[in-house]
């Protein structure tokens, strides 16, 4: 019996984080988790419910309220985000979601509520993250921590894609701001800013196809796992 461990995965919009975990997880049999997920999904609650996410009794009245869990879908083969026992996996995607999430991502309170479950969902390890303070903040003792990287055009082009799929208005410039503007809260707040964790091995998958980047983090871990 392999040991299991716990896999980090962080680095910039759109570069590739959830396909990756998704793919390790599923080679290894772990469990993969989108810790962008929960902040899209406390997000879309304060936008549908108006609260003012710059109010910290505002934030800590709405929190109680929220319940997030991950759930099994066998038609799509991958676990979705559930908010208040609503699938909201696919509406959280929305550009709309997307032009709020990294400033409410960066209210300390919102941080302390999602970190706080991360945690408790890695408790038996057997686990893939991504995010943004996975391999700094949530698990800084996991045993392989990969930072991902691509450069800014083609992560544009690659989420521009998936999105003009499901709404035709979408503009390319649209998607460009938006992960830069991301990209620049997120690697700027004060709380868990994006960083590459020092034990963390980097991994740019401009000119990577999805197999040749998972041969190469799948190699990391079997060496980690023993
Ligand atoms: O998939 P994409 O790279 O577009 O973003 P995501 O992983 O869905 O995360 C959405 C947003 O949530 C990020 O831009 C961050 O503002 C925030 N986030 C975070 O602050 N910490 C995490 N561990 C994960 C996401
Ligand atoms: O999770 P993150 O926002 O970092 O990125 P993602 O959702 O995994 O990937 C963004 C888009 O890039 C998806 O449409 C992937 O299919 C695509 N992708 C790609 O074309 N080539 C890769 N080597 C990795 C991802």
């Amino acid at each position: 019996m392999h040991k299991k461990i716990i896999i980090t995965i962080d680095g910039w919009s759109s570069c590739g984080k959830s396909t990756l975990a998704k793919q390790l997880a599923k080679e290894l049999n772990y469990v993969y988790i989108d810790s962008g997920a929960m902040y899209r999904a406390i997000t879309l609650y304060f936008l549908r419910n108006h609260v003012d996410w710059t109010k910290h009794k505002a934030v800590e009245e709405a929190l109680r309220k929220i319940t997030l869990d991950f759930r099994y879908n066998e038609h799509s083969n991958q676990s979705e985000m559930y908010l208040n026992d609503e699938n909201v996996e696919y509406v959280i995607r929305d550009l709309v979601v997307a032009e709020k999430v990294s400033d409410v991502a960066a209210v300390k309170e919102v941080r302390q509520f999602a970190v706080k479950q991360q945690q408790m969902m890695g408790e038996k390890k057997g686990i893939v993250m991504d995010g943004r303070d996975i391999g700094t903040v949530v698990f800084p003792k996991a045993a392989l921590k990969i930072f991902m990287t691509a450069d800014n055009a083609i992560r544009v082009e690659r989420r521009f894609k998936e999105l003009y799929d499901k709404n035709p208005n979408v503009t390319i410039d649209e998607v460009k701001n938006n992960l830069e503007m991301r990209d620049y809260i997120d690697s700027h707040r004060d709380i868990s800013p994006l960083r590459q964790a020092e034990d963390a091995i980097v991994l740019d998958n401009t000119n990577l196809t999805m197999k040749q980047q998972l041969e190469i983090a799948l190699r990391w871990a079997k060496e980690k796992i023993g």
